[in-house]
C-alpha cells in the first residue's frame, strides 16, 4: 500500500491494536496472531496510569455523551475544576490549557516575555536554556532547545534564545544580562539522556533570578505528574519556579497540556493576547481530572517511590551482571534508564524481540518509562527481558570479535 504519511518517522512494520495496563498488543503481520508487549515506554512517558485505565475510559465516555467541545469563549466548569486542582497541588495561581508539550512551552515563553512587557521592561525578551535541552518541535521551541539537528533546514532560528553549557554557572551569568526575561530548564533532561540538575545549582539560580528580575521556568512535561515519585520534580530541588509547563502524563494519553504560573508571572496575560481553539476542551479536561483522581489518591506516589526503588536496585544488579553492555544508571523514579556501552538502538531492537518496549535518549541512554501503576511483577519481567537481551547481545558481540 502506498504510504501517504510524511516521512518524519521510521515506524515498525507492525502496529499496536489495543492496550491494557502495562501491556500493549500487536497483531503479527505474518501470522495474524496477537502478541503481547511489556510497555516500559508508555508512549514516551505519556500513559501515566497505563493503557485504557477503566477510570479514564469511564470519564472519557461519560463526557463524550454530554459535550465534546464548546469553546474558550464560554465558561467551562471542567477547566475551572482542573485549574483549581493543579494550583492546589503546586506553586501556581494561574493555568492556561494547551494541546501538547511544545504548546505549553510556547505559552511559558509568552507568559515570561509578556510579564516584562507589562512591567514596562520591553527589552527583557531573552530566554536562556541549557545544552541538551528538549522543549518541543515548534519554530519557537526548537530555538529554545537549541539542538542543531532539530533546527537544520527550518530557516532562521527564532530570535531571543541563548543557550549555555549544562550547569555552567559562569556561562549562565555571562549570558544573563539586562535583556534576560527567563531561564528555562528541565529538572531532569529527558531526551538529553536523563541528566539531572544539581539542587544546589538550582537554589543558587532561584536566588539569582529573584535578585535580577528574571523568571524561572521549569519544563516538567516529562518529569511532572508523579514520574519521579514526587508530583513535580521541583519538589526535590527545594525551590519553586515562576512558570511550569506540563503535558504527557497529565493527559494520560489524551493530547493535552498546561502552562502554570504564579499570579505575578501571569500578570501580563490579558484577554485576547493568547489563545487556543482546542486547549481546555471538555474531553481533555475530563480525562486529566480522572488522571489526577488516581495520582492524588492516598498511597499512589508512595507506591511509585517503592516500585522505582526496586527497579533502580535491580538495574544496578543488571549493570554488574553485564559490564560490557551497560555503563551506568541514569535518572530518577520511573524516569530511569541505562547508559549503554553498545549502541542503545541495538538494545532497543533486542528488547523488541523479547516483546518489550523502551525509549532511546541522547548520550546513548535507554529510558525506561513504565506506567506509574507498574507492579513489582512487571518490574521483574522487565529485568528478565533486559537480562536475556543483554546476554544475547553479549554473545553476538563476542561472535563478532572472533
Ligand atoms: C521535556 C519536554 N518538553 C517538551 C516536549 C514536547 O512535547 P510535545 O511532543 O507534546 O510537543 C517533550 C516531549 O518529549 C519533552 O520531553
Amino acid at each position: 500500500m502506498t504510504n501517504h504519511l510524511m516521512n518524519t518517522y521510521m515506524p515498525t512494520d507492525f502496529s499496536f491494536e489495543r492496550g491494557e495496563g502495562c501491556y500493549i498488543f500487536a497483531n503479527n503481520p505474518k501470522t495474524g496472531v496477537e502478541e503481547k508487549y511489556l510497555d516500559f515506554g508508555a508512549g514516551v512517558a505519556v500513559l501515566s496510569v497505563g493503557h485504557s485505565h477503566p477510570h479514564l475510559v469511564a470519564a472519557l465516555n461519560e463526557q463524550a455523551q454530554k459535550l465534546w467541545h464548546s469553546s474558550n469563549w464560554y465558561k467551562s466548569t471542567q477547566q475551572e475544576t482542573l485549574s483549581k486542582r493543579l494550583c492546589d497541588i503546586s506553586f501556581a495561581d494561574k493555568v492556561f490549557f494547551t494541546n501538547s508539550g511544545a504548546e505549553s512551552n510556547e505559552c511559558a515563553i509568552k507568559v515570561a516575555r509578556r510579564y516584562h512587557y507589562a512591567q514596562g521592561n520591553k527589552h527583557k525578551v531573552n530566554i536562556i536554556t541549557f545544552e541538551g535541552a528538549f522543549h518541543g518541535r515548534t519554530i519557537g521551541t526548537i530555538a529554545a532547545g537549541g539542538q542543531a539537528k532539530y533546527l537544520e533546514g527550518f530557516g532562521p532560528k527564532a530570535g531571543g534564545f541563548t543557550q549555555v553549557p549544562f550547569q555552567d554557572w559562569d556561562a549562565l551569568i555571562a549570558a544573563a544580562d539586562e535583556n534576560c526575561a527567563a531561564i528555562m530548564l528541565e529538572p531532569i533532561q529527558g531526551e538529553g539522556g536523563l541528566r539531572s540538575f544539581d539542587p544546589s545549582f538550582v537554589v543558587k539560580l532561584r536566588t539569582y533570578c529573584d535578585e535580577n528580575d528574571i523568571l524561572l521556568i521549569f519544563d516538567e512535561i516529562q518529569t511532572g505528574i508523579g514520574r519521579t515519585g514526587r508530583l513535580f520534580a521541583y519538589e526535590a530541588l527545594g525551590v519553586e519556579p515562576d512558570i511550569m509547563s506540563l503535558a504527557k502524563g497529565l493527559g494520560g494519553g489524551f493530547p493535552m497540556g498546561a502552562c502554570l504560573a504564579t499570579a505575578q508571572a501571569a500578570s501580563g496575560m490579558q484577554p485576547g493576547i493568547h489563545g487556543s481553539t482546542y486547549g481546555g476542551n471538555q474531553l481533555a479536561m475530563a480525562v486529566a481530572n480522572a488522571v489526577l483522581d488516581i495520582i492524588l489518591a492516598e498511597g499512589f506516589l508512595a507506591n511509585v517511590k517503592k516500585i522505582s526503588g526496586i527497579l533502580g536496585q535491580k538495574l544496578l544488579g543488571l549493570i554488574d551482571a553485564h559490564p560490557t553492555i551497560f555503563e551506568s544508571l541514569k535518572g530518577e523514579g520511573l524516569l530511569i534508564g541505562l547508559k549503554c556501552k553498545i549502541v542503545n538502538m541495538d538494545l532497543l531492537a533486542a528488547l523488541y524481540d523479547q516483546k518489550m518496549l523502551a525509549i532511546p535518549a541522547g548520550d546513548n541512554v535507554m529510558r525506561l518509562l513504565p506506567p506509574l501503576i507498574a507492579t513489582e511483577d512487571e518490574v521483574n519481567l522487565a529485568i528478565e527481558k533486559l537480562d536475556i537481551s543483554a546476554t544475547l547481545l553479549k554473545i553476538e558481540t563476542t561472535d563478532g570479535d572472533i
